[in-house]
């Protein structure tokens, strides 16, 4: 057999769901979603995404698993089975290198951010920021990043065990951790929820969150909620090749996927539900990424009650949650390389590692003072990445899938594939692959947003 990888399987139909749904459970669902529900129209923001998850992104999933199922755990080697399945082109196998390529330069974001939340729950437990002034919060973060050594440290710590689950394999690593964080994951929420509810700003939050403002609602919400779909469903960067590919056989990719999609957006909501009570008790303008996880999020728990103990396990929270989106990450390249260079497990994990090792560095390096770092626009490499990754590189990754499978793969091998799956699903499936979801991909890379994507 070709692949060296076909024996290898999730040992059940829950743990590969689990597995999809840890590694959509991303930064994007923390840092970005409930905030851009309250830009951009609420309600109104929560529908079109919802939408654009079902009808857009999933569909995408579905086709990702499928050619996994079909060819195989490395994305490029899956391509080129299905492509001669099909005689079709082999230059479709770019597509799966592209899908490598967005995979290895978003992990070194990840692992970037998932040292700060690394670091940042030592600062909380310890009590650094207790009763601090929002100014000094501020400061406290510009002096971390001033300071690479620290980063560097928790960086590597983090990549390595994200590298040591990848090398225990698929059931023994990848499968335990995701049985492990995924309830790890509500509980910490649920504990998050509750402090929220005790201490926060529900009537804030609720209105911020829920309440339908169609003035802010506009063609641009539709599209950022496109491109978040897109994001945190974790299209375009391979997993749903690999990790479909150790799914067991027959399963129903469709209601799997499904599952997946409902998962990831109640966790979405829940995440704005512990967060955002906590920035409004402290009557705090709301915000997203970086600058809420570590400077709104910890100037407010730092004023709360036992904010102490809260703000350390919500960075637990995110260290977690990156790392199921983490070896998501990091499984298509390993696999990859396994299969075209014929190595180890172990070695390919190496070299991944030891290049998201060095990109990591970079990114660190492009954010000290004197590098052009202003407040996380595009002039460091972390928005140099974010933007490639989030708004061109996953999208076009996402749209050539839709053309190879919708328009080139041989219709019978994909419903062979989708067998578990009734005719209906089959034929509504296709014509939002082929139709639907190429335009609005097409539309979302044309539109100059403003929106990154973590
Ligand atoms: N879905 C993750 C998030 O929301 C990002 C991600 C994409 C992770 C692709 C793995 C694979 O943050």
């Amino acid at each position: 057999m070709a692949d060296p990888n076909a024996p290898v399987r999730w040992g059940s139909r829950t743990t590969f769901v689990l597995a999809l749904s840890a590694s959509a459970v991303g930064l994007g669902n923390l840092w970005r979603f409930s905030y851009l529900s309250g830009e951009y129209g609420g309600g109104a923001f929560v529908i079109s995404y919802v939408l654009c998850l079902f009808l857009i992104a999933a569909p995408v999933m579905v086709a990702e698993v499928v050619l996994g199922r079909y060819g195989g755990s490395s994305p490029v080697a899956a391509i080129r089975r299905a492509c001669d399945g099909s005689l079709r082109s082999r230059g479709w196998t770019l597509v799966g290198a592209l899908a490598c390529l967005t995979s290895v330069l978003m992990l070194s974001l990840y692992i970037v951010v998932a040292g700060w939340g690394m670091a940042y729950a030592g600062f909380m437990q310890a009590g650094v920021f207790s009763a601090a002034r929002a100014a000094e919060v501020g400061e406290h973060f510009a002096q971390f990043l001033a300071e690479p050594m620290q980063q560097v440290y928790w960086q590597s710590l983090f990549l390595l065990v994200a590298s040591g689950i990848i090398v225990l394999g698929v059931r023994r690593g990848l499968g335990v951790l995701v049985w492990l964080a995924v309830p790890a994951l509500l509980a910490m929420l649920a504990f998050l929820i509750k402090y929220g509810f005790d201490y926060g700003d529900i009537a804030a939050t609720r209105n911020f969150l829920f309440s339908t403002r169609l003035v802010d609602f506009s063609g641009e919400s539709v599209l950022v909620a496109l491109g978040h779909a897109l994001f945190t469903l974790g299209v375009g960067v391979g997993t749903g090749i690999s990790y479909g590919a150790y799914a067991p056989q027959r399963i129903p990719i469709g209601r799997s996927i499904f599952a997946v999609a409902v998962f990831d957006s109640v966790l979405a909501l829940l995440a704005g539900l512990a967060i955002f009570p906590i920035v409004f008790a402290n009557n705090m303008e709301p915000n997203a990424g970086p600058g809420l996880l570590f400077i709104s999020l910890p100037y407010a728990f730092g004023n709360l009650m036992q904010g102490e103990l809260a703000g350390a396990v919500f960075f637990l929270l995110v260290v977690l949650a990156a790392l199921g989106s983490a070896v998501a990450l990091m499984e298509p390249v390993v696999a990859m390389l396994m299969q075209l260079a014929r190595l180890e497990r172990f070695t390919a994990a190496l070299i991944v590692g030891a290049v998201v090792w060095l990109l990591g560095l970079a990114v660190v390096m492009s954010l000290q003072p004197g590098q052009g770092w202003a407040g996380f626009g595009e002039r460091n490499l972390l928005g140099v990445f974010d933007m490639l990754t989030a708004r061109i590189l996953l999208p076009l990754v996402a749209l050539l899938v839709t053309l190879l499978v919708g328009w080139r793969l041989r219709p019978e091998i994909l419903r062979l594939e989708l067998a578990r799956e009734s005719a209906l699903f089959f034929s509504l499936w296709r014509f939002l692959l082929r139709y639907i979801a190429p335009l609005a991909i097409a539309l979302l890379m044309l539109a100059p947003l403003r929106a990154g994507g973590v």
